[in-house]
């Protein structure tokens, strides 16, 4: 059963407001050429499902994957909105009666969600499983840069690459807004970890080293593999974030550690292996090799994983232990802009949309 708007209908109640225009503004793309634009009268989604809230969107994330939707290359799962975004902030003007009933949720709550898709939007929808609550002393533009960054990091972390005290971890693009979630998440979160770090430029690097990165590595000038493992004694490291893909499998099998566990998140750099790929490595060392993707996960997955953040990573984020390094902010109306600065791989952190101002 669901509270609130009619659906569709010429106006609409959504929470104690009363809406007499019942579209809002969104970005649409076109596959074709990856461009993307606003358009100002798209209809406000209404509640499905009674696990869902609507949230009058203040702030949205720009992701990666958002590039590849608009290009057509990553369609949104079933079910999900088309619009591009999954991860905003913002108030929660209307709930389901079970997101009302089993969540700690409330209308007029400040919070910040994973979603399936609609973030680049005035409204959206979200199931009460994967929304947070944002500490008080948390801005929206903030609060719009952590759930897609801080849920795939601590999931690659500890759920898949499963790093414990006193192990090392390489972790690619390291200024990502994943990649610097992953230094801090593995500093904070487990003892006398070594981290290493890859980059392509020093202000970058030091953005790692400022966040806790112990060991940084240009990978355009470096061999990463060679400084990994010298500065190991020949050992290697025991977890790896991986974002690049074929052109790192071989220096990979070189610099993992025996029972080391690769983690595979992106193909920036492509998917076909290139060299001769020996099994033998991975049977000798003994390599894990982990991928997994966060927006095709099942519902329970992403709860269990939000209530950890919530419990082990917004506390460390309320008090400043782990930093929230926000890049740059457009207005929703310049998301072709947004969408640029990140495919030239100037970001250093997130890039978030500002919606509504
Ligand atoms: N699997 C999942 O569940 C999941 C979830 C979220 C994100 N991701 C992936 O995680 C990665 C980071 O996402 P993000 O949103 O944090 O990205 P981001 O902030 O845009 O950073 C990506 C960085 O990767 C580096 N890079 C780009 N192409 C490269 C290449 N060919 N080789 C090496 N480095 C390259 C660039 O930094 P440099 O200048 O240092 O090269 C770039 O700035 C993306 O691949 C994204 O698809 C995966």
């Amino acid at each position: 059963m669901l509270g609130g708007a009619s659906c569709p209908a010429t106006t609409a109640v959504v929470g104690s407001v009363l809406l007499t225009n019942i579209v809002m503004e969104s970005i649409t793309y076109d596959a074709s050429n990856s461009s993307v634009w606003l358009v100002k009268d798209t209809p406000i989604p209404c509640l499905q499902k009674d696990n869902q809230v609507l949230i009058k969107v203040a702030a949205a994330g720009v992701n990666r994957l958002d590039l590849l939707q608009a290009g057509g290359r990553y369609p949104p799962p079933p079910g999900e909105s088309d619009i591009l975004g999954v991860e905003v902030a913002g108030e929660i003007v209307q709930m389901g009666v079970a997101a009302s009933k089993e969540g700690n949720l409330k209308k007029g709550d400040r919070v910040f969600a994973l979603i399936g898709g609609g973030g680049y939007a005035s409204y959206c929808l979200a199931p009460y499983q994967s929304v947070i609550k944002m500490p008080p002393n948390m801005e929206y533009i903030q609060a719009a840069s952590v759930a897609e960054a801080f849920l795939t990091a601590y999931s690659a972390l500890f759920w898949s690459g499963r790093l414990k005290d006193g192990e090392s971890l390489l972790v690619h693009a390291g200024a990502s807004s994943v990649g610097l979630a992953a230094i801090q998440l593995a500093k904070n979160l487990v003892r006398d970890v070594k981290v290493f770090a890859t980059a392509s430029k020093e202000e970058k690097l030091s953005m790692c080293s400022q966040v806790g990165a112990d060991v940084t590595i240009n990978y355009k000038t470096q061999n990463f593999s060679e400084e990994v493992l010298k500065t190991t004694g020949g050992k290697g490291v025991d977890v790896i974030l991986d974002f690049v893909g074929a052109p790192y499998w071989t220096s990979h099998m070189q610099c993992m550690a025996t029972d080391g566990r690769l983690v595979l998140l992106g193909l920036l750099g492509g998917s076909v292996i290139q060299e001769p790929m020996d099994l033998s490595v991975l049977l000798r060392k003994r390599v894990s090799l982990i991928p997994s993707t966060l927006r095709s996960r099942a519902l329970e997955y992403k709860h269990q994983l939000t209530q950890e953040i919530a419990d082990k990573v917004v506390p460390l984020l309320s008090n400043g232990q782990v930093k929230l390094i926000v890049d740059s902010v457009f207005p929703l109306a310049e998301a072709e802009k947004a969408h640029q600065h990140m495919k030239t791989n100037q970001n250093i952190g997130k890039i978030v949309l500002s919606v509504g101002q």
